[in-house]
C-alpha cells in the first residue's frame, strides 16, 4: 500500500513511524511532514490545509490509505472531499468533527445521551452567563465556542474573574463572534482515552496522560503539551470499561442516531473525579503529544487495523509489555515568543525514537523551526527505567536554546513508590 499522512508536527512523526513498519506498506508520504522524517517518509510539500491540492495528490499517485492528523482540515472537509472521488481515507467528515469543533455539540450530545460530564449551560448573552456564574459559584470553567487558538479555556477562580471571561468573550468579543459554555469546574486526574472508531466498531488504544503546562510541578502557562507517558496505572481496568461502556461506545452511537456517523480517532479528553469519571472533551483525532508515546507500544500493524476498520472488520490492538514516557524539548521562550533558527547537534548519538515537531534541516543541520521541536521517547518495563532512557538521551542534544520539563511522569513515578 501506498500511505499519505497529512499533517507536520511530533503526532504525524510518530504515525510515519509506525507506517514504515508496517508489512502492508511499501512508501509513506508525509504532507507537509519536517525534514526529521526524511528517509522514513517521502516529504509532499503541499500544507495540510490544502484540502483540494493534497486530494488531487493522493488521486495522481494512487495512494491507498491517507490518514489525516490535525484538526483543521478536518473541519474544512477534507475527508468528504477524498470520499467523493472515491479516495479510502481516515478521519471524520465535517458534520463528525463538530464534537471537536464545537464544545456546544459536544455538550449537548453528551447531556442528551447521558455521558457523564460537567454540569453546564451554553450563553450568548452577558447578563444570562452572569446570572449563573452567581447560581454556581467559583472556582467555575469558561470555554468559548469557537476556534480560539488554545485560548478559548478560563478555568476563573473568582466570581469576579469568570464575569470578565464573559465581558471578554461575549461582549468585546476578543476571539469574534461565538457562544460560550460556563461549566462546573472538575478535580481529579485527567487522562487521554483514543478510540479507533468506524460505526459503531470502537476500538480502544491504551491510555495516557499529557503534561499541559510549561513548568515543572504542573506550573505556569499551559502550552501543547510538554510531555506524556503511556500506561497509566492510577486508571484501572474498571476505570477503561466504564469509560468504553458508558462514554465512548455511546458517543459512537450516538453520532450513528444524530446522522453523523463518526469514522477515525475518538479522543476522549477524560477526568477520574470524586463523583466518577467525566469527559472534559472531545477531540476527532490523534491526541498530540499522546500518539507519540502510544504508537510506538503497539505490538500490532495499525495500518492493517486501520485499512480493515474503513471496511468495517474489527481486529484486536495490541500492546507491547512495556510503558512509555517522553519528554518534549521546546524553544526558550515558548508558550511566549521564542526565535527560530539555532543549530541543534548530538541527535545522531542518540538510540532513542526522536520524534521531530519542528525541526528544518538548513545546510545539512537541524535547526530550530517552532515552539516544541523535538519528542525524545523512553521506554522500559518501568516508568522509572523509562524515564531515565527519555533524560539520558535529553542530555545528548545539544542546543542551548532549547529547554524542557525535568519532572516528566512524576505521577506514575511517585504513584509506584
Ligand atoms: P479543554 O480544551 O476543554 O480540554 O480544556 C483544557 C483544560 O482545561 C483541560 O485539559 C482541563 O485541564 C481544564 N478543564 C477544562 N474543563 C474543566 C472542568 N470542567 N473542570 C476542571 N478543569 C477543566
Ligand atoms: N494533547 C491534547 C490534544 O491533542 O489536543
Amino acid at each position: 500500500m501506498k500511505v499519505l499522512i497529512i499533517g507536520g508536527g511530533g503526532r504525524c512523526h510518530a504515525l510515519v513511524y509506525s507506517a514504515s513498519k508496517s508489512k502492508r506498506v511499501s512508501k509513506v508520504f508525509c504532507a507537509p511532514g519536517n525534514d526529521g522524517m526524511i528517509g522514513m517518509a517521502e516529504l509532499v510539500k503541499i500544507s495540510d490545509s490544502d484540502i483540494f491540492a493534497l486530494r488531487d495528490f493522493a488521486l495522481e499517485n494512487k495512494i491507498d490509505l491517507t490518514i489525516v492528523g490535525p484538526e483543521i482540515p478536518l473541519s474544512m472537509g477534507i475527508v468528504d472531499e477524498f470520499e467523493k472521488v472515491g479516495l479510502k481515507v481516515f478521519g471524520p467528515s465535517k458534520l463528525a468533527s463538530k464534537i471537536e469543533s464545537s464544545k456546544e455539540f459536544a455538550k449537548d450530545l453528551m447531556k442528551k445521551y447521558n455521558v457523564p460530564t460537567a454540569e453546564y449551560e451554553t450563553f450568548d448573552n452577558y447578563q444570562l452567563a452572569c446570572n449563573y456564574i452567581d447560581k454556581m459559584g467559583a472556582p467555575i470553567v469558561i470555554k468559548f465556542d469557537g476556534l480560539a487558538y488554545g485560548k478559548g479555556v478560563v478555568i476563573a477562580n473568582t466570581v469576579a474573574e469568570a464575569k470578565e471571561t464573559c465581558d471578554n468573550m461575549l461582549v468585546k468579543k476578543i476571539f469574534g463572534e461565538g457562544k460560550i459554555v460556563v461549566e462546573e469546574f472538575l478535580t481529579g486526574p485527567e487522562f487521554s482515552f483514543m478510540c479507533l472508531v468506524n460505526g459503531e466498531i470502537v476500538l480502544p488504544l491504551d491510555i495516557a496522560q499529557d503534561h499541559k503546562r510549561e513548568g515543572d510541578g504542573d506550573t505556569g502557562l499551559n502550552t501543547g503539551g510538554m510531555g506524556a507517558y503511556s500506561g497509566v496505572p492510577f486508571i484501572d481496568s474498571k476505570d477503561i470499561d466504564y469509560s468504553m461502556e458508558k462514554i465512548m461506545k455511546v458517543v459512537a452511537n450516538a453520532m450513528i442516531n444524530e446522522g453523523c456517523l463518526f469514522k477515525g480517532v475518538l479522543y476522549g479528553g477524560l477526568m477520574k473525579s470524586p463523583k466518577g469519571i467525566k469527559v472534559i472533551e472531545f477531540n476527532a483525532r490523534f491526541g498530540d503529544p499522546e500518539t507519540e508515546v502510544v504508537l510506538p507500544r503497539l505490538d500490532c500493524d495499525i495500518i492493517d487495523v486501520i485499512d480493515k476498520l474503513i471496511d468495517g472488520v474489527a481486529s484486536e490492538i495490541t500492546f507491547k509489555d512495556e510503558v512509555s514516557l517522553g519528554v518534549v524539548m521546546a524553544t526558550c521562550g515558548y508558550p511566549r515568543d521564542y526565535s527560530k533558527g539555532a543549530v541543534i547537534e548530538g541527535l545522531e548519538d542518540i538510540d532513542v525514537p526522536i520524534f521531530h515537531m519542528g525541526t528544518k534541516l538548513v545546510d545539512g543541520k537541524y535547526t530550530i523551526n517552532g515552539g516544541r521541536v523535538l519528542f525524545v521517547l523512553g521506554r522500559g518495563k518501568t516508568f522509572k527505567e523509562a524515564q531515565i532512557k527519555a533524560y539520558e538521551a535529553v542530555s545528548k542534544v545539544k542546543c542551548d536554546n532549547l529547554y524542557c520539563r525535568s519532572d516528566i511522569g512524576y505521577q506514575v513515578i511517585n504513584y509506584n513508590k
